[in-house]
């Protein structure tokens, strides 16, 4: 029962739990119209305590194409953090005026803390270098719609590695499939913490600095953004942040079935030439991220359709 639950990080769904939230995320995007009305009445709070273009906007207009409301703010300046209010009395207040909340915080376990405060269920949606739930649905609606199958596949992870948050909540969670091969693609500094890897005890892996090695064997390629956030210092973000760029060139030989993936916002990484490949799939991957927000709210309130 995914009712009144929280996603703070992907293992707390199982993946039985993660399959009704995929197949309710596909209906909504094959027949959207069915869906206007889901959660009409029902309000959703946006607390973003840092910068989101693409996961503010996809939980706003999810719940709006909901028939539902949205209220929130995106800088946290503007709410009474500025006046010295701590997390837990911010989402007790919020509580009282909506049913659900998004929360996007800088710091590592900071949404994990503010659910314990509360009843409402509360959705991360980005904290810090750690995990990144809602990108990890969406990644994987992706996945599922184009491949039919979130097994047997050979997934390279290229970039940034260390703080990219989408990564280690990606990887995490597709270690739960079947045979998975991981390649990762990254600068020694920007390499997956051990922490993660220590999980993937049962799956094959391996990594590398060299793409254009390893990518002509990939089904899955996801490109990442060097989280210039995250640097303690603009020299070593400067040295790195163009590690790899992937262009037309370097996808010539690579599948014809290859999934071309980033979570966005891109930098440099994936070259505008690559846009029209038809193996390209990063701005159906941001819609696929609506959809399945959709799906995610409308299962936290214990909407069903069918009931
Ligand atoms: C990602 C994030 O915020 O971690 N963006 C997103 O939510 N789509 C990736 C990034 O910022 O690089």
């Amino acid at each position: 029962m995914l009712k009144g639950k929280s996603l703070i990080e992907p293992s707390d769904f199982t993946l039985e739990e993660i399959d009704q939230i995929l197949s309710l995320g596909n209906d909504i995007k094959n027949f959207p119209s069915k869906y206007t009305k889901a959660c009409e009445g029902k309000l959703l709070a946006t607390l973003f305590y840092e910068p989101s273009t693409r996961t503010k906007f996809s939980f706003e207009s999810a719940m709006l194409r909901l028939g539902g409301n949205v209220i929130g703010f995106s800088d946290a300046n503007t709410s009474s953090v500025s006046k010295g209010e701590t997390l837990s009395d911010t989402l007790k207040t919020i509580e009282c005026y909506a049913d659900i909340a998004v929360m996007r915080h800088p710091k590592e376990g900071a949404p994990k803390l503010a659910s314990k405060a509360i009843e409402m269920p509360l959705i991360n949606a980005g904290d810090g270098g750690h995990q990144h739930p809602t990108q990890t649905l969406t990644d994987l609606l992706t996945i599922k719609s184009l491949k039919n199958d979130l097994n047997n596949l050979t997934i390279g992870l290229c970039g940034d590695l260390k703080f990219g948050r989408t990564v280690h909540s990606l990887v995490k969670t597709m270690a739960r499939y079947e045979n998975i091969k991981f390649v990762f693609i990254s600068p020694e500094e920007l390499k997956i913490p051990k922490y993660i890897k220590e999980e993937l005890k049962n799956q094959e892996l391996f990594e590398t600095r060299n793409l254009e090695d390893v990518i002509d064997d990939l089904d899955i390629l996801y490109m990442t953004r060097v989280q210039k956030e995250r640097f303690f210092n603009e020299e070593d973000y400067l040295r790195l942040k163009d590690s790899y760029i992937l262009d037309k060139q370097k996808i010539k030989n690579a599948k014809e079935d290859l999934l071309i993936m980033h979570p966005l916002p891109r930098v440099n990484e994936i070259h505008t030439n690559v846009d029209d490949d038809k193996r390209a799939v990063y701005f159906y991957q941001a819609k696929c991220g609506m959809y399945v927000r959709m799906a995610l709210i409308m299962k936290l309130l214990g909407v069903d359709l069918n009931a």
